[in-house]
């Protein structure tokens, strides 16, 4: 433990589970019948751009009602007392890392939080609905779209965690399945260049195999124990 200096976690779905939000690949992982895949994607939203509002509406009116678990209050308590470097890659789109008291947080996927205008480029923090085509905060156009990576679209800050990746002694993936990329690759890309890799979830994800330890259960129980055994 000692060698260690910089920490890089990727989390997913997964932690936000015991916060009462569906995964996307487990049982309550589809929706109306539509895969995730039909409706996260630009020509889903060019298709059918209804569906897909009401998709987003749906799940940014319910985040709000949900809190942050022991698994984001310990990762923020790792955020606050750890003294070297640390950032918390999210592919989640709730703020329950950020409720939960963690600042170090990096969301890759966008934000459930955020509309981003497709007239002005502008992005601003939307806590409603968009299905009936709100004007943007900024130049008035009724333009707005989730602030969400969608599959086809390239994910955000991308630099910034590869820069983290290479410099991390230590990589934690935490409730994620392993098959979205290029999240799911993140672990070789750490592994490669010498830090040491640990996963946390549930159960074995498409790429366990790459890490040299794996601990299998609920992000509730086994991220507040990491944690504690990190910290000492
Ligand atoms: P998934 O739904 O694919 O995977 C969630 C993982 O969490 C699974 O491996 C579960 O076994 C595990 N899990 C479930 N409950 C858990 C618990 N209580 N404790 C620990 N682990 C638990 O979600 P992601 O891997 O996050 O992209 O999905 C990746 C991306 O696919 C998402 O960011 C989203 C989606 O399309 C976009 O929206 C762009």
């Amino acid at each position: 433990m000692a060698a260690i200096r910089n920490i890089v976690i990727l989390t997913g779905a997964g932690i936000s589970a015991e916060s009462g939000i569906d995964t996307f690949r487990g049982a309550g992982g589809l929706w109306e019948n539509h895969r995730v895949e039909d409706v996260a994607t630009p020509e889903a939203f060019e298709r059918d751009p209804d569906l897909v509002l009401r998709f987003y509406d749906m799940r940014r009116a319910a985040i709000q009602t949900r809190e942050p678990n022991a698994a984001h209050t310990a990762l923020a308590r790792l955020d606050r007392e750890w003294r070297g470097n640390l950032l918390i890659v999210t592919q989640n789109v709730d703020d329950l890392h950020e409720r939960g008291g963690a600042r170090r947080v990096l969301h890759m996927h966008g934000e459930h939080l955020n509309a981003w205008c497709t007239a002005c480029d502008a992005r601003s923090r939307w806590t409603g609905p968009l299905i009936d085509r709100p004007p943007c905060p900024v130049c008035g156009a009724p333009a707005l779209r989730p602030d969400i990576v969608w599959f086809g679209e390239m994910p955000y800050r991308m630099e910034e965690i590869y820069d983290a990746l290479r410099a991390a002694d230590l990589f934690v993936s935490i409730g994620t399945s392993g098959a979205v990329y290029p999240a799911a690759g993140f672990v070789r890309n750490a592994r490669d260049l010498g830090a040491a890799t640990l996963e946390l979830n549930l159960e074995r994800s498409q790429g366990s195999g790459w890490f040299d330890a794996s601990r299998l259960g609920p992000a509730t129980e086994l991220v507040p124990a990491w944690v504690d055994e990190l910290l000492g």
